[in-house]
């Protein structure tokens, strides 16, 4: 369902209304997650987990968590022969205590990978490293994660190969075979876990989004045909929120064409960057929002959407400040609730997708 102009306008005019008469009474994401058999959640930093207003809305809306970066090589693997699993052994306990599933993220990516392992892989061994660091890490969470991405962003068109493999330090070692190598290794090591490939840049309207749509199609129907397990396509959704319409009909014959793969869909990074709008924060609070339910509604109409994540859950806690900040200065708004933990229209466009779509099985 399209938010109407009516309810759009509704949400912006009853912004501040409804952040201060949100309670712990209203309707939890969680909840209406959970009558419809939907994971509802977002991503955990370390460090967030000392704020106590934090966790007690992380406890209340999330029903699946993930770490941003504590299970990434760079942290989890710092060095050849140690590994560090404190914090994320930390966020696990958390998720089990507050009866929540856990995503991992990520067993094989470009990015964030262990200084060492530049000094110490070759191609006669990088395929052993990875399959030794997968068996150690997976096996670590052995039968405690929901699901993993097992390889992380590993088509880039833009490096210009015909299959559109990013030309990545694990391509440059071991060829277009990493992924399987990932994939089995996974598989051994953990035999419950929903083995995902997760990418960027598929859900939006352009020739450089229809391009890596196809890319990824082509990457995971020879996957399939080949009986490599990958059980799971991750939509990060890191989207933008630019004030024009958008047309999504590229996106939905991809995902009837994930469909047709027999793959589950997880929405894995939800969050809608606002760069592009002006200033104005009840402006762009309400476009925002208008994304969240424009994609939500879409994706959610899909019973093999099992679970949506957000990139962090409030305001004060998202990485979009980080590398390109808005022009103006001003933080960027992008999550369901402001940085004092309190719901925003974005929040109300989320509960309102979750409340109009099917119940799963
Ligand atoms: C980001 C984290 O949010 C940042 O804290 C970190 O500095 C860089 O990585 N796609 C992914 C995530 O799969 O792992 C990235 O997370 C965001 C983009």
């Amino acid at each position: 369902m399209v938010l109407s102009r009516r309810t759009f306008t509704k949400f912006v005019a009853a912004t501040p209304a409804i952040s201060s008469c949100y309670s712990a009474s209203s309707e939890t994401l969680r909840d209406a997650g959970a009558k419809k058999n939907l994971l509802i959640g977002s991503a955990v930093s370390f460090r967030q987990l000392e704020r106590p207003d934090y966790t007690t809305l992380l406890r209340e809306q999330a029903s699946i968590v993930v770490s941003e970066n504590d299970m990434k090589w760079l942290l989890i693997h710092p060095e050849a022969e140690r590994y560090d699993f404190a914090h994320s052994d930390a966020l696990v306990a958390f998720a089990a205590k507050n009866n929540q599933k856990v995503r991992g993220h990520n067993l094989c990516w470009h990015n964030q990978m262990s200084t060492w392992f530049q000094s110490i892989a070759t191609p006669e061994n990088a395929a052993d490293l990875l399959r030794r660091h997968i068996a150690e890490v997976a096996g670590h969470y052995r039968g405690r994660i929901h699901s993993w991405d097992v390889v992380n962003e590993a088509i880039n068109v833009d490096d210009g190969r015909p299959d559109g493999l990013r030309k990545s330090q694990w391509l440059n070692l071991l060829g277009p075979q990493y992924l399987d190598v990932a994939f089995t290794a996974a598989a051994k090591a953990d035999g419950q876990a929903i083995l995902t490939y997760n990418d960027y840049d598929l859900e939006q309207d352009s020739p450089k989004h229809e391009g890596k749509r196809a890319a990824v199609l082509q990457l995971l129907t020879s996957m399939k045909s080949r009986g490599i397990p990958v059980q799971a396509l991750g939509l990060q959704a890191h989207l933008h929120a630019t004030g024009k319409p958008d047309n999504w009909s590229g996106f939905e014959r991809f995902l009837d064409s994930v469909d047709k793969l027999g793959l589950q869909m997880f929405i894995t990074e939800l969050d809608v960057d606002d760069s592009e709008l002006p200033g104005d924060v009840s402006e762009r609070d309400a476009a925002v929002a208008k994304v969240y339910g424009d994609f939500l509604n879409r994706v959610l109409s899909r019973k093999s959407l099992k679970a949506v994540l957000t990139w962090g859950i409030s305001d004060a806690n998202t990485w979009l400040n980080g590398r390109h900040p808005r022009p103006d200065g001003l933080r960027k708004r992008p999550l369901p609730f402001d940085a004092e933990m309190k719901p925003k229209p974005a929040f109300y466009a989320m509960l309102e997708a979750i409340n109009s779509a099917p119940a799963r099985s």
